[in-house]
Parts: structure tokens; C-alpha cells; sequence
């Protein structure tokens, strides 16, 4: 199992991950600008939880650092003024692993407000968490990191499928900031 997570971003959903992920075991480092190469090199899996803008110069500091790792892109793919920023025929997620085709890229985390993303449940009930990612070990860790922080972890096939939870990410903030349902909301697939 993978116990080092880096996490690069360390704001709202940076700090919810890590609240989640230290109460669940494992051992975290958040990294800011400049310690992403360093902290990429320690950990097993990297997660990144910085602003869709920022993805180009995190890339150009993972460097070599994420070959062979497992990457979580929690990103909404949106731009400044909030609207979908990639369209259907690829998504953030897929951009990312070109830019890093070594490294594991799996979609997750970004359908889930960072309000809930601590503790995987809105007022008591169980959220959804869904990882979309080419490489089946790569996923299967995540779903591991979703579980363990409290989520019902959904297996969300191939990295195509994160154009999906890229519009469902999109969805929830237009639920919640948009249409004035408020952040104390979440997606639940029964099953
Ligand atoms: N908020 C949510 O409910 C939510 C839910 C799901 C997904 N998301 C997605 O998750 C991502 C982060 O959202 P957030 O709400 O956590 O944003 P946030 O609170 O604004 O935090 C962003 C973090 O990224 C850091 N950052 C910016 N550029 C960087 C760079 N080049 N290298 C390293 N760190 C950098 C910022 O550092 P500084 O403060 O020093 O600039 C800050 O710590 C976004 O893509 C968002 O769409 C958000």
C-alpha cells in the first residue's frame, strides 16, 4: 500500500486531503511552488490540488520526479471566470498525462467539494468518490485512498472517462455556486 502522498496545493482541497489522509494512516507532505520536485521525488503517489492554471508550471517542476508513480489530478479543468475550460474530446486529466506520459495519471477527488473531501460525507451521508485512470494498479491505489479517508470508492474505468467527472465537477459547482444550493452537497451512486 502506498503510504507517501505528496500533495501539491495546499489550499482548500489540499488541506482537506491531508487532514483525510493523516487521519487515515497515511504519511503527508504538502508542497508549495518550489518543494514539488523534492517532495514528488519521496512520495509513492502525488496528488494535485492546485488551480487548472497553475497545471503548466507544476508539470515543468515534477519533472522526471512522478516516472513510474501513480498521479491524482483533483482539478476542476476550469478557467478564471469559472466555465468549462476543455470540451468533450479530451479533458484536463488526459492533458496531464501527456505532459507526464511516464507517470499514472488518475482522475479523482474533484467531483466532491474540499468541504467534504476530509471526511468523504455531507450531513452524515456517505459521498461518492470516483477514480478514472488508464492503469488499473494506479486506480486501485486511489480507490484505496478514497476508502480510507471515508468515501464509497467507484472504479471509473479508463482516463477518457475524466471528461465525465470533469463535467461532474463542473456540475457540482453549478449546483452549489450557481443555483444556490450551498456546498453542503455531494454525488452518491447507489448500487
Ligand atoms: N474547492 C473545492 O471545493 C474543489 C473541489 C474539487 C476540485 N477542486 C479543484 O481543486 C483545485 C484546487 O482548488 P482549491 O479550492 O484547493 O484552490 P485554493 O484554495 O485556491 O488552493 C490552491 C493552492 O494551489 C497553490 N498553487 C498555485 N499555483 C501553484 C504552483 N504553481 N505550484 C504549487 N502550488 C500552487 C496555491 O498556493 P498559493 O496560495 O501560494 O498561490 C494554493 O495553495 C482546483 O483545480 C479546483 O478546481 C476544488
Amino acid at each position: 500500500m502506498s503510504k507517501k502522498i505528496a500533495i501539491i496545493g495546499a489550499g482548500n482541497v489540499g488541506g482537506a486531503l491531508e487532514k483525510g489522509l493523516t487521519r487515515a494512516g497515511y504519511e503527508v507532505r504538502t508542497a508549495k511552488q518550489g518543494q514539488i520536485a523534492e517532495a514528488s521525488t519521496w512520495a509513492d503517489t502525488i496528488m494535485v490540488a492546485v488551480p487548472f492554471g497553475a497545471i503548466a508550471a507544476v508539470v515543468a517542476e515534477i519533472g522526471n520526479a512522478a516516472n513510474a508513480k501513480t498521479i491524482v489530478d483533483a482539478t476542476n479543468a476550469l478557467t478564471p471566470d469559472m466555465q468549462l475550460a476543455i470540451g468533450f474530446t479530451t479533458s484536463g486529466a488526459e492533458e496531464l498525462q501527456k505532459a507526464l506520459p511516464q507517470a499514472n495519471v488518475v482522475k479523482s477527488f474533484n467531483t466532491v467539494f474540499a468541504q467534504h473531501m476530509s471526511d468523504g460525507k455531507v450531513s452524515g451521508q456517505q459521498l461518492s468518490v470516483f477514480a478514472a485512470g488508464d492503469n488499473a494498479a494506479a486506480r486501485a491505489s486511489v480507490l484505496e485512498l478514497g476508502r480510507a479517508i471515508g468515501f464509497d470508492a467507484i472504479d471509473a474505468g479508463p482516463l477518457k472517462n475524466a471528461r465525465q467527472l470533469e463535467a461532474l465537477g463542473f456540475f457540482n459547482i453549478q449546483l452549489g455556486y450557481v443555483l444556490g444550493n450551498g456546498p453542503d452537497i455531494g454525488f452518491k451512486l447507489i448500487h
